[in-house]
Order: C-alpha cells, then structure tokens, then sequence
C-alpha cells in the first residue's frame, strides 16, 4: 500500500499500560501460560469433536467453530502483548495497526453472532424439541455458522476502511496494548464523525442485537425448563445450558465494561486490565468450562484418550 496524501504519523508506538508493565515478567510469564493453555484447550476441543461421532451435532458443531475463532482471535492479539510485555519493539505501522483492527473486529464480531446462533440452537433444542431435527439440519447449521463468520467479515471491512481514511498527525503514542479503533479515533486529525457514528452503530448491531436475542432465547428456554417435571430432565436441560450462559456473561460482561464503562477512551488501568482479561482469559476459559460441566464431553474425553493409548500400546508391541 501506498503512502496516503497527508498522512502524517507513519507508525503508531503501543506503550502499554504503565501499571501492568511495572510487574512486565509477571505480566509476561502468565500470559504465556494462558495462552498456551487457550491455546491447548481449544485445540483439544477441536480434535475430540473431531474425533466423537457422538458429538456431531448442531451444538458441537458451534462449538468447534468457536474454539477455532477463539484460537485465531488469541493468536491475533496476545504475540504483541507478549513482545510489548517483553519491551520490545513497540513500533507497529499505521497498515499494521490496521490489519489488527481488522482483524480483532472480524473474529470479535463472528464469535458475537456465533454466540447468538448458539442460543437459538438451544432455544430450539428445549423449546421445539419435535422440530429441532428439521430447524437445524446441517445444512441449515453451515449457513448459519458461514453467516456469521460474513457478517463479522462486513463489519470488520467497513470499520477498517473508515479508519484508513482518517488522517493520524500525532502524538503517535497509543496508551495500550495492541490497537483498537476508540483510541486511534482521539488521535485523528480529520474529521471522525462518519467513523464515529459508523462505530457505534456496529456496537449496536453487532453486541446489543445479539445480546439481546441471547437474552430473549435464554428467557425462553429458562420458562420451558421449569415447566419440566422430572428433576432429572430439567437438571440436564440446565447444565448444558448453564455452560453457555457462562460464556456469554463473560463475553458480553467484558466488551460492556471495556466499551461502556464511564470511564472508557481514558487512560484508566482498570479498562485495561478488563480488556486483557477479555483478550486472554475468555478463551482459555470456554473450554475449561465446557468440558468441566459437561458430561458428554468428559465421556469423549475418556473414550478418545482411552483408544489412543490402546492403539499407541498395541503399536508398540507390534
Ligand atoms: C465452522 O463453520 C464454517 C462455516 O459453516 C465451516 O466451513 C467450518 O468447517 C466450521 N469449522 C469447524 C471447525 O467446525
């Protein structure tokens, strides 16, 4: 790409967080770890759905594909905290600056839409149970999953058009740890106003709309499973869903406190230990929780290990 007229700043310089990089190897050894585990955890999600032909079903299927868009979202952000953690060059071109942007929107978006089918998967399973065969056939559960994975697409693509066309003419120094649209936006020189609103419409569309749909589904379901008689059902019908509704608190709880927080756009160290955790945390902890609550996982867990190490030990012996 070329040199935009009157572009002024060439690269941007991520300066962290003062607070967080004061403990920087503490900062730096523990996100290694979680990511790793994020990492680990989902990839073992991924292989065990694989795996288990019990498993091949509508919720797994959105399942794996929000393991898979979490390990592409961590391994789009946490590389540069960690090199920023390490002090490292904390140098990253306007381009640069936004690939990640686009990027971060893209997944962030995906998962938020995919969260939302995700409910209506359940709604379905425990509302309409007799026509859950017919609503979510596969194919039905591919467009599904490949229209949200577009829509983040559009959303990320208009945002970091906008962006592009603004003008940057300092200061270049960016008060956090990878770059995000709010923060460039106080660094403009050239009028904001289009990508402003265009941003908050997003916000909008991409976590009210969902959240709300979420919220509606899970009503829904709430007062089906308590109309259940048998003890044993509704626990069942809870738990499967109780997982779900974590996820979503986390995911939603976290963007509401970063995005929304009265303090939000200032320097406040608190936004951004909440939107490390966002970026980090969350997904290594959608796959702890999932496995931990589920049963049905536990047993593919078992039955996928339990043959590997049979099938390795025959081998050996062979
Ligand atoms: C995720 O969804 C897309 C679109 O439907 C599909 O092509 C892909 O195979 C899915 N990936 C996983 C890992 O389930």
């Amino acid at each position: 790409m070329e040199e935009r007229n009157g572009t002024i700043i060439l690269d941007f310089i991520l300066l962290g967080d003062q607070y967080l990089l004061k403990h920087s190897t503490l900062l730096f050894a523990l996100l290694l770890i979680i990511y790793n585990l994020s990492l680990m955890g989902n990839s073992l999600i991924l292989f065990i759905i694989k795996m288990d032909s019990r498993l091949h079903t509508p919720m797994y299927f959105f399942l794996s594909n929000l393991s898979l868009l979490e390990i592409l979202y961590i391994s789009t952000t946490v590389p540069i905290i960690l090199a920023i953690s390490l002090g490292h060059d904390k140098t990253i071109s306007v381009q640069g600056c936004l690939v990640q942007i686009f990027f971060m929107h893209f997944l962030g978006c995906s998962e938020s839409f995919l969260l939302a089918a995700m409910a209506y998967d359940r709604f379905v399973a425990i509302c309409m149970p007799l026509h859950y065969g017919m609503l979510m056939k596969k194919s039905i559960c591919f467009q599904l999953a490949a229209s949200c994975w577009v829509s983040g697409f559009l959303e990320a693509f208009v945002l970091t058009v906008l962006t592009s066309k603004l003008t940057f003419c300092g200061p270049n120094k960016v008060a956090n740890f990878f770059c995000d649209i709010p923060p460039l936006l106080k660094l403009a020189c050239t009028d904001t106003h289009t990508t402003e609103t265009m941003l908050n419409l997003a916000v909008i569309m991409v976590v009210f709309l969902p959240f709300s749909f979420i919220v509606m589904s899970y009503v829904l379901v709430i007062t089906n499973i308590l109309k259940i008689r048998s003890a044993k059902g509704r626990q069942k019908a809870f738990s499967t869903c109780a997982a779900h509704l974590t996820v979503v608190s986390l995911f939603y709880g976290t963007i509401i406190i970063t995005y929304f927080s009265p303090a939000s756009g200032s320097a406040s160290n608190k936004n951004k230990l909440v939107s490390l955790v966002y970026t980090v945390l969350t997904p290594m902890l959608n796959p702890l929780i999932y496995s931990l609550r589920n049963n049905e996982v536990k047993e593919a867990l078992k039955k996928v290990f339990g043959q590997k190490c049979v099938t390795l030990g025959t081998r050996t012996i062979a």
